[in-house]
């Protein structure tokens, strides 16, 4: 969500990007691999992906391989340092470097849409925001899908196995930034409070005082309950990101029971046959580029295919398994005819507003001086801590509209139930803004607001038939009267958070456009600089067992078809209360136990 690091700081951390193969089962060529045969197929290492990976690969008895069209997440330095993140995205070795089709109610524009390309998938690029969404999310998603198995009090027990939560980067007294008991110490995943603090945070804090019927403090919005604003909770430990590659992949990859081959980038399920009167998919081809020989390996038990939001469609439709009025345009042979696979994309827009600020306890003046960020990163490599062992926000909170806003006379409510929320405050200490690059001078302040209940949704097609072919990603962000409401009215309730008398000596003006009043101007702002939070799902969809749409069932199988099952961001129908990676690693975690029978 930022263009925040000039390109010395690119130069920095690809200098620092050193390949090495410290992975025993860690294979880079397809000779490498054991054999062309394994129980179960784990298509794309990502964030799902390496949890079922590895939750298989507890079992000796299971054989597990793992393909992975990116590199290895080995030394590579700004995967590790939080602060850092924001550099490996877009358009570099670790991203997909998607762009979105010019967006009709953003003027037109198109901008990058990451994706990890590296062991750990997204969850190896992301912001580190680290939380699971309202209850009311999970819940919903048991009356969509009819299986009861999904509703909160079910799936919260999976926080258990994948969260530990660890003391922050700077051992401060977290006592009233988080509820203990709502979170779990003996997981696989650290996760922590923020580990550094700036001199906003107070009044952040002091806001939510003043302020405190419209903003009120949530001492903890990480354990299903996200309205009001808190600490934000991150996948850091000991000052040092948490993704599914450094926990998940790590615990098992030394086991002679799991390959993980990198390069694989899989052109296809191949059909192997029918059974119980379905195509069964029980093979994955695979190349390591568009020039070079395909291979093709085989599951005696399940293929799961875990390529994310936009991966997994793309495969599906290269392997005949999509509409077929649309494959039948790109030569591809249906198979499986399933008009759900690739549609009701939705995602969460972000706007970021920022603030001309006074003073320089910004963080912008770190990010334009090579020697200071310098510093910061002797700091973090011999102690782990500083203001790098940090995300980039130490705040978010999750708001409603009022019940008596106008749009719900012709729209009925959109958010998952009452306790959930309509759009996202984000907080940060610095000029964030993905549409506009960081000013040479001066210091800022950014209130992101995100659309988190969005009523429009995307597609993603085939450009093409050829694999190595870019999808069409198109989100269709802000196409309804709801999405351009909510996002109107989320622009004037940041400027009363800014407004606020415990900001009155800080903040000096709004940038640009963000001075807007009118219904009008509001919107035309909105328009021209919103982009994404990065928060795709919904395009290969949970539906109940026997629906006329969606595109797996409850128990994430592939409808219409045997041997396959999908697991990742795809499966969410709609997009839930959080950033996506927490529900991503819940829904694997259920997935995994599913698919292991207990
Ligand atoms: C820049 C950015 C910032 C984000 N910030 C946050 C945040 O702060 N907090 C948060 O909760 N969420 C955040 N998200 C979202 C979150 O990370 C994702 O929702 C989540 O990680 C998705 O998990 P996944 O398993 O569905 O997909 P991924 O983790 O993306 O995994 C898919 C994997 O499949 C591989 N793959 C794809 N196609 C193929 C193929 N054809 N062959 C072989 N392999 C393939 C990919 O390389 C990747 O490794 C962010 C995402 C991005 C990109
Ligand atoms: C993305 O762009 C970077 C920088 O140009 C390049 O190194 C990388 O190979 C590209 N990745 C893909 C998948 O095309
Ligand atoms: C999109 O999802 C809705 C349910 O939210 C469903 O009714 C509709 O059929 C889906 N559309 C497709 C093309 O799958």
């Amino acid at each position: 969500m930022t263009r925040m690091a000039p390109s010395t700081l690119v130069h920095l951390f690809l200098a620092a990007s050193i390949f090495t193969q410290t992975f025993a089962r860690l294979c880079t060529s397809p000779g490498q691999l054991r054999g062309n045969t394994y129980d179960y197929i784990v298509v794309g290492a990502g964030t799902a992906g390496n949890v079922i990976a590895a939750r298989l690969a507890e079992n000796g008895a299971n054989d597990v391989l793992v393909l992975e069209a990116g590199v290895s997440n080995e030394g590579v330095l700004a995967a590790q340092v939080p602060f850092m993140g924001p550099t490996l995205t877009p358009n570099t070795p670790y991203d997909w470097n998607y762009t979105v089709t010019p967006q009709t109610h953003l003027n037109g524009r198109t901008f990058p849409f990451p994706r990890g390309r590296i062991l750990g998938g997204s969850s190896s690029v992301n912001y580190l925001v680290h939380q699971y969404g309202s209850s009311a999310d999970y819940d919903r998603l048991a009356r969509i899908t009819g299986d009861p198995g999904w509703a909160w009090r079910n799936l919260r027990r999976y926080i258990d196995r994948h969260e530990k939560f660890v003391p922050p980067a700077d051992g401060h007294n977290t006592n009233g930034q988080y509820i203990p008991s709502l979170h779990s110490t003996r997981g696989i995943l650290p996760k922590s409070l923020p580990g550094f603090s700036h001199g906003i945070d107070a009044r952040v804090i002091a806001t939510t005082q003043e302020l405190s019927a419209e903003f009120p403090f949530n001492p903890d919005t990480g354990g299903g309950d996200v309205l009001g604003l808190g600490w934000v909770q991150s996948s850091i430990g000991d000052g040092t990101r948490s993704s599914s590659a450094t926990t998940y992949l790590n615990s098992v990859i030394n086991r002679r029971n799991v390959d993980v081959l990198v390069n694989a980038y899989v052109t296809k399920l191949v059909r192997t046959g029918t059974v119980g009167g379905k195509p069964s998919f029980r093979g994955v081809q695979f190349a390591n580029g568009p020039q070079s020989p395909t291979t093709n390996v085989f599951a005696r038990k399940e293929v799961i295919l875990s390529a994310g939001a936009f991966g997994t469609p793309q495969i599906l439709q290269l392997s005949g398994i999509g509409d077929r009025a649309e494959l039948t345009t790109k030569s591809i042979t249906t198979i499986v005819n399933n008009p759900s696979v690739g549609k009701n994309m939705s995602d969460h827009v972000l706007l970021p507003n920022n603030w001309r600020v006074q003073g320089t306890e910004s963080l912008d003046n770190l990010l334009r001086d090579p020697v200071a960020f310098g510093a910061a990163l002797d700091q973090w490599q011999t102690s782990k801590t500083g203001v790098l062992s940090n995300g980039v926000t130490n705040h978010l909170g999750f708001f409603r509209l009022p019940n008596n806003s106008p749009i719900f006379a012709t729209t009925p409510d959109p958010a998952s139930g009452p306790t959930a929320s309509h759009w996202e405050m984000i907080v940060s200490n610095f000029w964030i803004n993905p549409a506009v690059p960081q000013p040479a001078t001066g210091s800022y302040l950014t209130l992101i607001s995100a659309l988190i209940s969005p009523t429009s949704r995307g597609t993603l097609k085939l450009a093409s038939n050829n694999p190595f072919q870019a999808p069409l990603i198109d989100p269709n962000f802000l196409a309804t009267d709801f999405d351009r409401y909510a996002m109107r009215e989320s622009v004037r309730a940041v400027k009363r958070f800014a407004g606020a008398n415990a900001w009155s000596d800080y903040v000096i003006e709004p940038v640009g456009d963000l001075a807007a009043q009118t219904d009008e101007a509001i919107d035309a702002y909105v328009r021209s600089i919103s982009t994404t939070v990065f928060h795709p799902v919904g395009t290969a969809s949970m539906s109940p067992r026997n629906a006329a749409w969606g595109v797996v069932d409850p128990e994430l199988r592939l409808k219409g078809a045997e041997g396959v099952r999908i697991v990742d961001a795809s499966v969410w129908p709609f997009v839930p209360n959080a950033h996506t990676q927490g529900p991503v690693y819940l829904v694997a975690e259920r997935a995994a136990s599913i698919i292991r029978g207990y």
